[in-house]
């Protein structure tokens, strides 16, 4: 049976991977997609997510998030993603509508409809999985994980502290953090470890279908970036590690810790506080250490000789 999920993104070029990967992988049912706020606006990571979904064959239901963190301006990407959230390739305009339910009430919906516990998969700030626990505590009984792209066990990228996502809604974080439900935890110490060469772009572009293509290009403007300003050798691709976790643990290590989130440091605010040895409370989060990058990079391969 696949697993049944909610994917919560912003994309974002990462996202619209995870999308790709989730779509295209048969031990995943995509339940709802639901939009969130951080790499560009809410106005256009929805276009985005449409875009994305009618290009590659998805009839997800798709809804649009918060246009804003829960109490603090947004923080945008552009430098990351570009103008448009998703730069680089020329994507038709969406046939997928977008539904009139707003993110909350969508994910609420396909919650009490599974017959079975359902799996979020946020990759973006986490604003709209807390404002669900909020309007909705009775629906957390039917959420059996979080498998969430966000934070660190050491250091950010957008302040030494501070993963983005995290940094761009800290107190969302810290509400999902602390909801009781088991998180898996995708943050910088894997995602630093998911590289895309230019050589595995090339090998995905090989494949010569619509969606490689389309994969190809989102890679050759996403490793600008990071080109720029890392020595990486590769792009780290984030988000769709939070996917590739649920599709085969086995291909990642990780270790169980105390999860907290810091919403008032001064130099510290969105920084994920990484207890392994569990002495401020009991051990909440499995914190995804390292990948067999390989096999990631295989498992992204097959995903996309399954689409056209
Ligand atoms: C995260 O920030 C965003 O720019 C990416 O989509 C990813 O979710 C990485 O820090
Ligand atoms: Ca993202």
């Amino acid at each position: 049976m696949p697993i049944p999920v909610i994917m919560d993104c912003d994309p974002g070029h990462d996202d619209a991977i995870a999308l790709v990967l989730a779509h295209a992988s048969p031990e995943i049912e995509i339940l709802a997609v639901t939009t969130s706020a951080g790499n560009q606006t809410i106005e256009k990571t929805t276009l985005n997510a449409r875009k994305v979904l009618s290009f590659i064959g998805s009839d997800a239901p798709v809804a649009r998030g918060a246009s804003k963190p829960l109490f603090r301006e947004l923080i945008i990407a552009p430098e990351v993603h570009g103008e448009s959230g998703l730069d680089g390739p020329a994507l038709p305009e969406p046939t997928r509508p977008e539904s009139p339910l707003s993110a909350v009430e969508l994910a609420a919906k396909a919650l009490r409809e599974s017959d079975r516990p359902v799996t979020l998969v946020p990759t973006g700030a986490l604003t709209n999985v807390a404002a669900l626990f909020l309007a909705h505590p009775e629906l957390k009984s039917k959420v059996e994980r979080i498998s969430l792209m966000g934070g660190s066990a050491i250091g950010g990228n957008w302040t030494p502290a501070a993963e983005f996502n995290i940094l761009v809604d800290p107190e969302a974080a810290h509400i999902v953090f602390n909801s009781g439900i088991p998180v898996t935890m995708c943050g910088l110490d894997v995602t630093h470890k998911a590289l895309v060469t230019r050589a595995d772009t090339e090998r995905f572009r090989s494949i010569g279908k619509r969606c490689s293509t389309m994969v190809a290009e989102l890679m050759d403007f996403f490793v600008k970036f990071h080109e720029a300003n890392f020595s990486f050798g590769g792009s780290p691709l984030h988000d769709p590690c939070a996917v590739a976790w649920l599709i085969d643990p086995t291909v990642f290590e990780s270790r169980e810790a105390h999860v907290d989130v810091e919403c008032r440091g001064r130099l510290t605010v969105g920084a994920t506080v990484v207890d392994f040895d569990g002495r401020t409370g009991e051990r909440n989060v499995d914190v995804v250490m390292g990948l067999d990058r390989e096999r990631f990079i295989d498992m992204l391969d097959g995903a996309l000789r399954r689409l056209d």
